[in-house]
């Protein structure tokens, strides 16, 4: 039996679809099954979660106003409805939504599903670090499924998924975002969303896998702590305007979805090829990294079947990363 839809889903949907056209009272009842006083009362309900409606006699109604952060009515509202999407979950706050992802697969919650979530108290990032996650203003999320795949098939995983995610945001808004090798995402010289992948594995298969990625979109730059102001941004700081939270949330959701989908499916590397080289923030400039705890440097030179980034370094030797972190040494020479 499909899941019952909300009734202020049906609301934001049909006020939606008329955009700046009043919808009478009359077919939201209708719409909703329900008097034209309910619906007047679920309105008013709705108010409280920051959404205004502007009423005008033997007009009807039209949206007015939208909650500035994350709201799962809202982002509902964005999702096409007939796509198949996993289950969504949001949360206002959380420790990590990689952390309650790990918690729910370990508690049998049915997978595949996406977390959501408006503020973490510990987001974490790769190689231990904290991801700053305040409320309001960004997005946290985490994909999580049980795919049973052998290991080897996830190889190019978190650089498929922010190839595909990339891809989106670029047709969207129209902004050359890219990809700094291994995960993060990036608009010139700086971060703007990063994305942490982890599995269980047992007997040679991937049990249990998640994506977890934080995308800075309504942040402003003097919201930043210090030692980010230099290199963090966000996607209004791009765009020059603010952006719609729940908009983008849903963006994402279908971006992830569907990324997912494919991968599993298999036959995603030819794609991959071709997109890679257009969003590859390091080619052809001079990086350094850690090597066997040696500073090395050298210019990156793209990716190998496995995903590694290759290094040429100037005594012309070429080497392969596959994992660790990369500075960029010198812009492109
Ligand atoms: C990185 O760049 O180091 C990866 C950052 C990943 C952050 C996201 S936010 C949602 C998910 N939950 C977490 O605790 N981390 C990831």
């Amino acid at each position: 039996m499909p899941a019952p839809i909300d009734s202020n889903l049906i609301i934001l949907r049909t006020l939606l679809a008329a955009g700046d056209e009043f919808v009478s009272g009359n077919d939201l009842a209708d719409a909703l099954g329900m008097s034209r006083v309910s619906v007047w009362g679920r309105m008013e309900k709705m108010r409280e979660y920051g959404f205004e409606f502007e009423a005008v006699t033997r007009k009807g109604y039209r949206l007015s106003k939208k909650p500035d952060s994350l709201n799962e009515w809202m982002t509902q509202a964005y999702i096409d409805p007939g796509l198949d999407l996993p289950s969504l979950v949001f949360l206002n706050s959380i420790d990590s939504t990689n952390s309650h992802a790990t918690r729910l697969l370990a508690n049998d919650f049915d997978a595949p599903f996406i977390l959501l979530a408006n503020e973490q108290t510990a987001g974490r990032g790769r190689l231990g670090r904290k991801w700053f996650s305040p409320p309001g203003a960004n997005l946290y999320l985490s994909f999580a499924a049980r795919p049973n795949v052998p290991p080897n098939r996830m190889q190019l995983f978190t650089l498929w998924m922010g190839v595909f995610i990339a891809n989106e945001l670029r047709e969207w808004l129209d902004l050359p975002i890219s990809i700094k090798w291994p995960n993060d995402l990036y608009f010139e010289n700086k971060k703007l969303g990063g994305m942490l992948t982890e599995a269980r594995i047992d007997a040679d298969a991937i049990r249990e896998l998640i994506f977890g990625m934080g995308l800075n979109i309504n942040l402003s730059s003097n919201q930043l702590p210090d030692e980010l102001k230099e290199t963090a941004t966000s996607l209004s700081a791009l765009a020059g305007r603010p952006l719609d939270v729940n908009k983008t949330a849903a963006k994402l959701v279908q971006a992830i979805s569907t990324a997912y989908t494919q991968f599993l499916q298999g036959g995603v590397r030819k794609q991959f090829e071709n997109l890679w080289p257009n969003f590859d923030v390091l080619k052809g400039r001079t990086i350094t990294a850690m090597v066997k705890n040696k500073q090395v440097e050298g210019i990156a030179s793209g990716l190998d079947d496995m995903g590694s980034l290759i290094l040429k370094t100037k005594t012309g030797k070429i080497l392969t990363l596959n994992s660790g972190e990369v500075h960029i040494a010198r812009p492109t020479q």
